[in-house]
């Protein structure tokens, strides 16, 4: 068994609300996820799974835990050690947040520039490399709001690669797209995992969007891991799903396994 990429161990997460109130959202989550992984968490909203996505890289920090992405125990590390760190760790979201009045290029630049230490010419190097690989590159100097909501998300994509992590974090990636946008932009994190061997873990709440590019998952429930199981298991493979959603998920899994192998047939 080689080491895990990220390992989160028996994690909490507690807010306090406004009345005074206290509200567990990550409940005791032990989690690994090895390199080349793409993972998936899966649950109802409210279930918890951006809180725990957010303990990744710690933009959450967890009231108790562990979080080691890299060989590095980020819950152990100084503020300037973390910055550093965090390089290794790019993240997307649902509502792509671009910088609207920057153009694409400078979106792309911002995390190289913030960083600093690298000139103007290895900065533009650099963003025209991340731009191609999301083939948006003929778009460099266009504005977010003359984008579609896709390109935007490749966008952020390569924002997200600029300095080159070896863990992508999506939150609801596809969520504000459509069936044929979320297709595509699943198809350019799956090459992104395949040829740059970044590691995924990708939260979102549609079956179908984890079924599609997840090798495996784990279904989310009031803050906790309900169970965790690997997907495009060999027929015969599966152990019994313990909740709704895992089984759904197995099933859409089978299904589209089937639907995938008869479209081969055909293409033949
Ligand atoms: N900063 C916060 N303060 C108080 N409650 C929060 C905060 N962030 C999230 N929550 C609560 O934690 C729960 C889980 O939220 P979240 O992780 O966003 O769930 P999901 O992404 O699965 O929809 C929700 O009930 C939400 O209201
Ligand atoms: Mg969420």
């Amino acid at each position: 068994m080689t080491t895990p990429l990220i390992r989160i161990e028996h994690a909490s997460k507690t807010f306090t609300l406004p009345d005074g109130g206290r509200f567990d959202a990550v409940r005791d989550v032990t989690l690994d996820v090895r390199e080349g992984d793409i993972f998936g968490l899966i649950g109802k909203s409210g279930a918890g799974k951006s809180t725990l996505l957010r303990l990744f890289n710690l933009l959450e920090r967890p009231d108790a835990g562990a979080v080691t992405v890299a060989g590095r125990e980020l819950t152990a590390l100084s503020k300037h050690d973390l910055r550093g760190a965090r390089r290794n760790i790019g993240m997307i979201f649902q509502q792509f947040n671009l910088l609207q009045n920057a153009t694409v290029f400078d979106n792309v630049a911002f995390p190289l520039r913030i960083h600093g230490g690298q000139g103007a010419e290895q900065v533009a190097v650099r963003v025209k490399q991340c731009l191609e690989l999301v083939e948006l590159a003929a778009k460099a100097d266009s504005y977010p709001a003359q984008l579609s909501g896709g390109q935007k998300q490749r966008v952020a994509i390569a924002r997200a690669l600029a300095s080159g992590p070896a863990v992508l974090l999506c939150d609801e990636p596809t969520s504000a797209l459509d069936a044929e946008t979320t297709r595509a932009l699943l198809a350019t994190l799956r090459d992104i995992n395949r040829r740059l061997g970044v590691t995924i873990v990708i939260v979102s709440h549609e079956l179908s969007v984890l079924a599609e590019i997840c090798n495996r998952v784990a279904v989310i429930e009031d803050g906790a891991i309900a169970e965790e199981f690997a997907l495009n298991q060999p027929a015969g493979h599966n152990a019994p799903r313990k909740t709704a959603l895992g089984r759904e998920l197995a099933a859409f899994n089978a299904a589209s396994a089937l639907a995938g192998a008869h479209q081969e047939l055909s293409y033949a």
